[in-house]
């Protein structure tokens, strides 16, 4: 295992980029900031090296915006490798964006609270840690001010996303219902990430076009919330981007509570919490199904699928016992029998299943990291050690991609890994589970 830890550790500071510093997903495919990678990428520095950990989580927070948002992408240098690039995205168009970084319009799952929670957890030098969440808690405060205030347009403690690179699982079956409303033109463009992978384990050409229209009606309106909230064809609760929110909310009460003063933001703070987990059991768990699933808020309908995220609440504690145990039964009889690695991204059992294609079914280890991290939280143990063990074998077999197919007898010959390789959070996570 010492020996999978150290191709870990030389993963990521292959990715680090000093003159910045933060970490690039991945070379060629990914070669920015992103988001939800940044925070789960800290959390594998935390292990070795703090400095980079903050650096990382700091470089991000310099992106926000004057109004609390933070970016999915921060462009901080040139690069052609990537489609669609600042050019596109035209963040400027924004009154309150970063003058001093171009980025995306749109935002990422919220990660960052509950990451700060995690470098505390790891670090040995404690009050050195909490000296450094103290310059930036506040920012991270002001992101979650930013949701409540300007994504969740009828006051339910639940906040929306406006497209589906804000979900972070990219193309997803669940969209296609999305997608069967819309009607967006034919783009003219040149896709980049197709040079990088084999096109079968990437979005299609008319997939893309959805997402280039998004944006442009985004765009159109300088990205204004207001507008978002009222005209983007997509607009929907996502439980894994809500998981997070309220996981990040409980980590920034505790670590608050660790820092001292601030009782107005602890105050608010469980305001938030106590509406946001009331509302997500009442409108996003599904009785049928038997787990969690996204509301189409454009549309005024449930989608009912089940996806990992489904089971990403476990992590964020909002389920109850007995809601947890019976999840738990759904995702083994459907993603957990003996010929599959859990966890497949989407319903292996669903006509939509694809075990290629990048969020239709292959396996991920930060969800796979989440996942784990919830069912133990639960006292789930055995399930939680195999979601562990799955996770650490698909990456020996196959090396750090960036997700892996979910049919056992496909790893055979270690090519089962597909997307990006040397891919940081597949490092960084399992960096973190082998030092558990
Ligand atoms: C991509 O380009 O596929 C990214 O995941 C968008 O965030």
């Amino acid at each position: 295992m010492e020996e999978l830890k150290n191709k870990a550790i030389e993963v990521l500071k292959g990715n680090w980029k000093d003159e910045v510093g933060f970490s690039i997903p991945c070379a060629n495919l990914y070669p920015f900031q992103w988001f939800w990678d940044s925070g789960l990428i800290a959390i594998g520095f935390a292990h070795f090296d703090m400095h980079k950990a903050e650096a990382e989580i700091e470089t991000l927070l310099d992106a926000q915006w004057g109004n609390g948002f933070i970016p999915h992408i921060i462009f901080h240098t040139e690069s052609d490798t990537y489609f669609p690039g600042p050019d596109f995205h035209r963040s400027d168009l924004h009154p309150l964006s970063s003058k001093k970084y171009k980025s995306t319009g749109m935002t990422q799952p919220p990660v960052t609270g509950f990451v700060l929670e995690e470098l505390y957890r790891i670090s040995t030098d404690k009050k050195a840690t909490l000296k450094f969440l103290e310059t930036v808690i506040d920012k991270v405060y002001f992101n979650h001010e930013y949701f409540y205030k300007n994504r969740d347009p009828q006051n339910e403690g639940l906040v929306y996303i406006y497209h589906n690179w804000e979900s972070g699982t990219d193309n997803s079956p669940i969209w296609d219902d999305i997608w069967e409303t819309m009607n967006p033109p034919e783009y003219t463009f040149e896709r980049r990430d197709t040079t990088h992978v084999d096109a079968s384990e990437r979005p299609s050409k008319r997939e893309y076009d959805h997402y280039l229209y998004i944006i442009d009606i985004a765009k159109e309106h300088n990205y204004s919330d207001e507008k978002i909230a009222e005209l983007s064809p997509f607009l929907v609760q996502d439980p894994l981007f809500n998981a997070m929110l309220i996981k990040s909310n409980e980590s920034l009460i505790k670590l608050y509570e660790l820092i001292g003063d601030n009782a107005d933001k602890i105050a608010q703070l469980k305001t938030w919490q106590e509406k946001s987990i009331q509302s997500f059991n009442n409108k996003l768990f599904d009785d049928e199904i038997g787990a969690y699933i996204h509301y189409d808020l454009r549309n005024e309908k449930p989608l009912k699928y089940l996806s990992s995220s489904s089971f990403s609440p476990l992590f964020a504690n909002i389920p109850s016992k007995e809601r947890a145990a019976s999840m738990v039964n759904v995702m083994m009889e459907k993603f957990g029998g003996e010929h599959q690695y859990l966890c497949a991204s989407f319903d292996p059992t669903s006509e939509r299943f694809n075990p290629k294609k990048y969020w239709r079914g292959p396996v991920w280890i930060n969800l796979n990291w989440m996942l784990y991290n919830g069912l133990k939280q639960y006292g789930f143990l055995d399930i939680a050690n195999r979601v562990k063990q799955d996770s650490i074998e698909i990456i020996e077999k196959n090396g750090f991609y960036e997700y892996f197919d979910s049919r056992k007898d496909m790893h055979n010959h270690g090519k089962a890994g597909y997307g990006g390789n040397n891919f940081s959070w597949s490092a960084a996570l399992i960096i973190d589970l082998l030092n558990e």
